[in-house]
């Protein structure tokens, strides 16, 4: 397979990457305990795979109240924003780039992380289905308490100052998480968020929340460094919209008064794809760079790039076993499999010890 276009360069925003393929944000719930800290271990995985056009770090809690698993790290205290500093130091001595994950959970979280035990905060009282991952091990889901109105604000600033501190901490931009069931999708979809004030009802109304958010993060970093996630056929963590296609053709076309440096869609997450929704419709009418991931191999992405439906494709379990991912697939070399019993907390194994070519070759 040829992959001209997957291996040439292309601008995001103002940085000029030397090609397509993007790593993807990955939990893998190894920051130091207490206090939730990225540690050298974190700095060692992300510098092996430095050959990413762009790593997106794992989502990373931008406050207490947005923490929702064990073991995840945060960019809300000095230690954190210290421990980020070395990572940000690895990636950037590989001269690549590294773009911060800002994270809220929303439901999909439990009174035994939050806070005083406090409840977790949504939209609206609706429990996820399933349980939560915690440091007392695997517990229910509970109802969350919907936020008061007055109570937005808040949730606003929390993402300002978790932007602020990625920027203290060294990152290239931030990509703000709007996808997979977490607090902003959860206030997009229609399935979980029942408000009937200005944040809930109509399209304009559950996307005021996202679009603020926005805002206030690009006031800290510029549009051109910052980017943002979605997955508008997502029903992981419990989600459905009714009308995915108008709410999303909205959203899109509300972000190009941004002018971030990209959209990213996550198409299909697990099993779950859907036929009847047009990726290409969001790509069309955004104004920046288009993402694309879910399933993609180095020839779908080749593909995808060609027929111009995107201009990146990020790649995720691939990256988790195969550090060089974009030299294997360049070369054509097998991938090694990833373990999914070590994708979730422990140690190096599972995590810095899968092998690249040239460990292999030794
Ligand atoms: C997960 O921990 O399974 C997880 C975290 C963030 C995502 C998706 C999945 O966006």
């Amino acid at each position: 397979m040829n992959f001209k276009t997957l291996f040439s360069e292309k601008t995001l925003g103002d940085l000029d990457l030397p090609h397509r393929i993007v790593m993807a944000p990955l939990t893998r719930c190894r920051s130091s305990q207490p206090g939730d800290i990225p540690n050298a271990l974190n700095a060692e995985y992300y510098k092996q795979r430095s050959s990413a056009a762009l790593i997106i770090t794992e989502a990373t809690q931008i406050s207490p109240q947005g923490k929702g698993y064990a073991f995840t790290p945060g960019i809300h205290s000095a230690e954190q924003i210290q421990g980020w500093g070395k990572i940000t130091d690895a990636v950037h001595s590989e001269n690549s780039h590294i773009f911060m994950q800002l994270w809220h959970v929303g439901r999909v979280s439990h009174s035994a992380i939050q806070v005083d035990n406090a409840l977790p905060v949504a939209p609206s009282a609706i429990a996820v289905e399933g349980q939560a991952f915690t440091e007392q091990g695997m517990l229910d889901f509970e109802v969350p308490r919907a936020l008061e109105l007055n109570e937005i604000p808040s949730i606003v600033e929390q993402y300002k100052q978790a932007a602020i501190n990625a920027k203290q901490a060294g990152f290239d931009g931030v990509e703000i998480h709007a996808a997979n069931g977490y607090l902003l999708d959860q206030f997009l979809k229609d399935g979980t968020n029942k408000r009937n004030d200005i944040y809930g009802g109509s399209i304009e109304n559950r996307t005021r929340l996202v679009l603020e958010v926005v805002q206030v993060v690009i006031d800290v970093w510029g549009g051109s460094r910052v980017g943002i996630r979605i997955s508008p056929t997502g029903t992981f963590n419990s989600m459905s919209e009714t009308n995915p296609q108008a709410l999303y053709n909205y959203l899109v076309d509300k972000l190009n008064q941004f002018n971030l440096a990209y959209l990213h869609v996550v198409e299909r997450f697990g099993d779950d794809a859907s036929e009847d929704f047009d990726f290409y419709e969001l790509r069309r009418i955004f104004n920046g760079a288009y993402i694309a991931n879910g399933g993609y191999t180095g020839q779908l992405a080749e593909q995808s790039l060609d027929s111009n439906q995107s201009d990146f494709v990020a790649f995720g379990a691939p990256f988790i076993a195969n550090p060089d991912l974009p030299e294997k697939i360049k070369q054509g070399a097998p991938l090694n499999p990833a373990d999914p019993d070590t994708f979730y907390g422990g140690d190096s194994k599972g995590y810095t010890d899968y092998p690249s070519l040239v460990d292999a070759s030794t």
